[in-house]
Order: structure tokens, then sequence, then C-alpha cells
């Protein structure tokens, strides 16, 4: 009875159907297909991952983040609190924690890694770095620098790292002159300073104007006209507004605050300017061939301006920032140390004397200087926090299972954040005194074993270009410094805080909140 009723309602049901026109009927019908072949093909996706996962010996995390309302709103919410208090770094570390150096993430519903772990770290940046991709930093960024190694994957990026990798490589060779004229602007500029000094933005001027007269084999005339504030200006706003834009992954777009495509215009617009001018010049006075520039290099590999100029800007970022940032964090670090500020001012008066010319030579004789700065970068890594996007379904080789030593399964798509920062204060790496600012423990056999623990300028096929660059600048910045003024102190007032609990910026790079303010003697 049941049935025939059935049957009957099913007539009914069909009488009374009203008929669909073909196109509506089409169209229901194609968008059914798609979400079943979708739903099939995602499942199919699924089980070969699962499959893959058993054959490579994969276990879940039982790390997990832990929040309390749906969609992890909770957390974004404290996320959004803690970056406007600049705190970021600091909420991050109490949430770490309490994690495994490898935990899971579900955050709006999206899944994702985060790890703090050398061995998972190494993978996804050089043993597996195939199977991983910038995702979709390149969109986020692409606003304000274009299309360079910054942002490119693939073969793009492997014809931009080859050609640049070459202009870096001249530069290896060649002495620190080049550094002289930018430095001893900063002294004047310095000696013109009376009282409380903030150190920070000057260090930012210093490393835009030689990461400028690198790139151009010269330096800037028009920068002494204040246009150089005005792109800095420009510059520290769209870097801000980009930083965001990449953390907020696919959502990017959602942010695009008021200036900020103003600011970008006004930064490609000065490059542009600044790489014709350079290139112009080079037509009316040519050099010999081993000495052209890095930009008529760039400008000989593909002809076009445009490129050019998104090039130079992707190395202008990676280059200014990371490089100020370390002088700051070091004089913020030096000056809260006093016998770390005695040994270096005994070893630059042995090494260098008065003499204003420093050489490799000098820096090569000064294993505390160097000391100086690995702890530094340890404590203070300018590029803090960074993400990969699983391009192929893959195993990371810790991080699963209730010990988190077994493998872990990541399947396409997915994002794996890393933190160098987390990842070089951790007590089981660095010792019980992890925050100590204590440049000896980079002497003898302490962090012999270190490997892809310490790792500021990234390791691995996409290795920072500019290291031999940024490393001699902030040795050259420091020794000038404290040569020069070597009653150098902290200003009165600043506080002695525990290395992490200041307020920080975060951008696309890390820097201090609070400036680096000094009374030079
Ligand atoms: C202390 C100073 C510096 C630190 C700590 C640093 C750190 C880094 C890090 C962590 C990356 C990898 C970013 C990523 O793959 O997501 C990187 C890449 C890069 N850095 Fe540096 N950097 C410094 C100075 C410089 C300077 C001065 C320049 C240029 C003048 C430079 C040029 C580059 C370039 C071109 C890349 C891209 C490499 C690629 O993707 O193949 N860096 N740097």
């Amino acid at each position: 009875m049941s049935a025939s009723l059935s049957f009957h309602g099913a007539g009914v049901f069909l009488t009374s159907f009203t008929p669909v026109r073909p196109s509506t009927f089409t169209g229901l019908l194609l968008i059914t297909s798609i979400c079943v072949y979708l739903y099939a093909r995602n499942a199919i996706k699924h089980h070969h991952d699962v499959e893959f996962g058993k054959r490579m010996g994969c276990k879940p995390s039982a790390a997990k983040l832990v929040y309390h309302w749906p969609l992890a709103l909770d957390i974004m919410k404290d996320g959004f609190r803690a970056g406007r208090e600049k705190k970021l770094l600091a909420f991050f570390t109490e949430h770490f924690n309490q994690l495994s150096p490898t935990a899971e993430v579900k955050i709006l519903g999206g899944i994702g890694y985060v790890t703090q772990d050398p061995q998972n770290i190494q993978a996804l940046l050089s043993t597996q770095f195939q199977d991983f991709h910038l995702g979709p930093r390149s969109l986020a960024m692409k606003a304000m620098i274009g299309d360079g190694i910054f942002t490119q994957d693939g073969t793009a990026w492997k014809h931009s790292r080859e050609v640049l990798r070459r202009q870096f490589m001249k530069m290896q060779y060649q002495n620190l002159k080049g550094f002289r004229k930018h430095l001893e602007t900063l002294m004047e500029r310095l000696h013109t300073s009376s009282g409380v000094t903030d150190l920070q933005p000057m260090f930012y001027r210093l490393t835009l104007d030689t990461t400028i007269a690198m790139i151009l084999g010269q330096p800037v005339g028009s920068f002494k006209h204040g246009i150089g504030d005005l792109f800095s200006k420009a510059f520290d706003q769209a870097s801000l507004v980009t930083g965001t834009r990449v953390r907020l992954g696919d959502m990017y777009f959602l942010y695009c605050p008021r200036g900020f495509i103003k600011a970008c215009e006004t930064i490609r617009r000065y490059t542009y300017q600044f790489a014709t001018e350079a290139l112009q010049r080079e037509v009316e006075s040519p050099v010999e061939s081993d000495k052209t520039s890095f930009i008529s290099e760039l400008h000989r590999d593909n002809q076009d301006l445009q490129l050019v100029r998104d090039q130079v800007l992707n190395v202008l970022v990676a280059g200014r920032d990371t490089t100020a940032a370390t002088l700051s964090y070091a004089f913020h670090l030096i000056l809260r140390n006093p016998t770390v500020l005695e040994t270096l001012r005994c070893e630059i008066v042995t090494v260098v004397g008065h003499e204003k010319d420093i050489s490799r030579a000098h820096i090569q004789q000064m294993p505390y200087l160097h000391n100086v700065l690995q702890g530094t970068l340890r404590l203070y890594p300018p590029v803090p926090i960074n993400t990969r996007f699983c391009r192929k379904t893959t195993a990371l080789p810790v991080g699963g299972g209730p010990d988190g030593r077994s493998p872990l399964l990541v399947r396409e798509g997915m994002p794996v954040a890393y933190s160098v920062y987390h990842m070089q204060r951790r007590q089981d790496l660095y010792g019980p005194d992890p925050l100590a600012f204590r440049p000896e423990r980079w002497d003898g056999s302490e962090l012999a074993s270190i490997g892809w623990g310490y790792l500021p300028f990234n390791g691995g096929p996409r290795l920072c270009l500019g290291k031999d660059f940024g490393l001699m600048l902030a040795s050259c910045g420091i020794v000038r410094i404290i040569q020069e003024f070597p009653g150098i102190k902290l200003a009165p007032g600043e506080v002695l805080e525990e290395p992490g609990t200041e307020r920080q910026h975060l951008t696309l790079t890390l820097s201090n909140a609070q400036g680096c303010k000094v009374v030079l003697k």
C-alpha cells in the first residue's frame, strides 16, 4: 500500500511538475554534473592521499591548536588584538609553547600546519623543495613589487635567480668601499643629532641608499632633494599593508586600505625613473664589460624596463628592511649587555683602530663581531615566519603521531608555516638560557651541530642572495658607530625587558616598534 501511495504520489508530483525550459534544465544538469564530478574527484584524491600516507608511515598530528569558538574565530580575534598591540609573535609564542614543534592549525575551516622543527623546515626548503611553492604570495605582493625573484616560482624564478646570482657573485669579490660614502653620511647625521637619537630610521635610510646604489651602480643624485624621504615613506606604507596581505593568504584582496595603491604607484614610478636614468648614464659613458652595473645586466637580460623595475623593487624589498632591522636589533641587544659592548669595543680597537675604511680583511679578523651578529639574527631573524604551500601531496619527516616523531601527511594545497623565530628560541636546541644574548655561545662546540636549527637567511635553493652584502654592511655599520661614539649608551628610561616581550612591528619583516633610542657620546 505504501508503494502504491508513493507511486500515486509520484504521479501527482509528475503531473503537477511545471516543465522547465531546456536551457534551465541543461544548466541545472551541468551544475549537478560539475558538483558530482568535483565531489568524486575529491573523494578519489582523498583516497589516494590516504593510501600514500599509509605507505609513508604517516600518522595524524596529535598537536592541534586549541580554539573555543567556531572556525577558530576566538584565535583570529585575539591575533588581531595582539597585532594591534604589536605583540603578535609573543601571542604565537604563548600558543606554540603549549604544542609540539609541529602542530595542526584549523582556522576558518582551512587546515594547515605550523612547524618550528629543523627537520621539517629542511624538507620544506631543501630536500622536498619541489613539493612546495610560494602559493598566493605573488598575488598579495604584486601591487607593490610586481613580478620578480621574490614572488616567482618554477622556471621564471630559476631564471631570475641565475641572473641575480651572477651579479651577487661579482659583488662578493669587491671590497667594501661602496659602503664608505653612505656610512660617512650616517655619521654626519648622527653627529648633528643631540639628546636622544633613534638609530632605527637612520638605519633604514642607510640600507635604502646602499641597496639602491648597489643595484644602480651609482648613488642616486635626486635622493638628496627629499625624494628619498618621500620614497621611504611610500615604501614603509606599502610594506606594512603588503605584509598583512601576505599573511591573509588567498584572502589578500580583502585588505586594501586607503593610500595603499597610491603608495605602490609612488615607489614604482620612482624606481622606474631611477632605473631609466641609470641606464641612460651608462649609454652615455660606457664602462668595461666586467664593470657593468647590476641594472644593465638586468636590462641586457630582458630588455623590458617594467620588468627591470620590478626586479629592482624585489631586491629592494629583500635588502632594505632586513639589514636595517638587523642593525637596529644588534644595538638594542648590545646596549642592554654592557659586557658585550666592552668586548666588542676592545676587538674593534685592536683590529681596526681609528681606520674609517673598513675592509673585508678587518671583518674576517673580528670573530666576536661575527658572534654578535649571529646572536642578533638568532633572537630577531628579520623574516621571522614564512609559509610554503604544498604543490603535490607529500609527507614531512616528523610531526605525526602522539609523540610527533612519525611522518606527517601534507595534502596538495595545504599551507605549512615555519617559524624560524620560535625555532631559534627553543630550549632543547639552544640550552637552558635560550633568551639570553650571549655571543660566546657561538664559540667552541656548543652549537656545532645546530644545522637547520639556525636559519635567518633561509636555506636550500632559495637561500638569501644578499647574505654577504647584508652581513658586511651590518658589520661596517656597527664598527663605525662604536668607533665614532665609544660612549654610546641606552637612552634614559629604556626598559631592560626579556627579548621578545617588547613591542614589535611585523610588516614583510620584523622590526622594533619602540625604535632604537640611544644617547651618542
Ligand atoms: C641580515 C640581512 C638579511 C637577512 C636576514 C635576509 C634573509 C632572507 C630570507 C629569510 C630570505 C628567504 C625569503 C623566502 O624565501 O621567503 C631571503 C631571500 C632573499 N634575499 Fe635576503 N636577507 C638579508 C639581506 C639581503 C640583502 C641585503 C639583499 C640584497 C641586497 C637580499 C636579497 C635577497 C634575495 C634576492 C632573496 C630571494 C632569493 C630567492 O628567492 O631565490 N637579502 N633573504
